[in-house]
């Protein structure tokens, strides 16, 4: 890539597998080595899967693949029954954590200063924390797309400070809260608009963060989403729940990624 080419064309550009709660044992493992053989034929882009906790350390060999938690403990340890720091997570093998997906935040009430003390502490410890950013069905048709975006986005920014701006780690997903799990994926001009906000709002901040930040998206990716959504010069890669549990779906999601370079590169 050279030094003339464009921001997004030098973004990191990953597939991750989000898991969720999940699988089993056998499952997981026979996942994990169906999927290192698809990806072997294919041209090296990361790819990243993201099991339930207990089976990390499944994954240990992975040479196809880079290995990502679902969440991590705000704090470096101590006596919090229970959680998973991000130094354990490094430990296990980790590059990756998703923090503050949706999910957290409707069922463990998960709220931006605790999201946003995760990702710090993420970062200090050598993780690329997915940060996740989404409105709900109702926030969308009251037409507060934006202020749920920037609020949630700049709770993260401002804890971070100077850190947020030097490190190249962190990433964002735009996941739209209807369209995860739904069968009903937010549309390319949608996406568009969303990822421009995010990107504009990270500007304002820094721009060399702007131009380096990979702004994932997710929500009932498959396949067809995964092509419409790569020519778009703001979405840098995605967020796949339910269809990456389908090795053959899975891959398939990867190849129409990763294969071709996107027509403006
Ligand atoms: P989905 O989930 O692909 O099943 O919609 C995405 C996510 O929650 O990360």
């Amino acid at each position: 890539m050279s030094a003339s080419s464009p921001p997004g064309a030098r973004r990191s550009r990953p597939v991750v597998a989000n898991w969720k709660m999940y699988g089993d044992r056998r499952m997981l493992a026979a996942w994990g080595q169906a999927l290192e053989e698809r990806l072997g034929a294919s041209p090296p882009a990361p790819v990243v899967v993201c099991p339930p906790f207990p089976y990390l350390l499944l994954f240990a060999g992975a040479r196809r693949f880079a290995l990502g938690a679902q969440d991590v403990a705000d704090e470096e340890d101590g006596a919090y029954t229970g959680c998973v720091s991000a130094a354990m997570l490094r430990d296990c093998g980790c590059r990756y954590v998703i923090v503050g997906h949706s999910e957290r935040r409707t069922y463990q009430g998960e709220r931006d200063p605790l999201i946003a003390r995760k990702v710090a502490g993420a970062l200090a410890a050598g993780l690329r924390p997915i940060v996740c950013l989404g409105e709900s069905q109702a926030e969308r048709d009251a037409g507060r797309t934006e202020e749920i975006l920037v609020r949630a986005l700049e709770a993260v920014l401002d804890t971070l400070g100077p850190l947020g701006v030097e490190s190249p780690e962190l990433h964002l997903a735009y996941e739209p809260l209807w369209a995860i799990g739904s069968g009903r994926p937010a549309g390319p001009e949608d996406v568009a608009s969303v990822h421009a906000l995010l990107r504009r709002r990270l500007r304002a901040h820094d721009a060399t963060m702007a131009d380096r930040t990979p702004i994932l998206y997710g929500g009932s990716v498959r396949a067809l989403q995964a092509r419409e959504l790569r020519a778009l010069e703001d979405v840098d890669g995605l967020l796949v729940g339910g269809a990456s549990r389908d090795v053959d779906e899975f891959h398939a999601i990867c190849r129409a990624w990763h294969d071709r370079e996107r027509p403006q590169d």
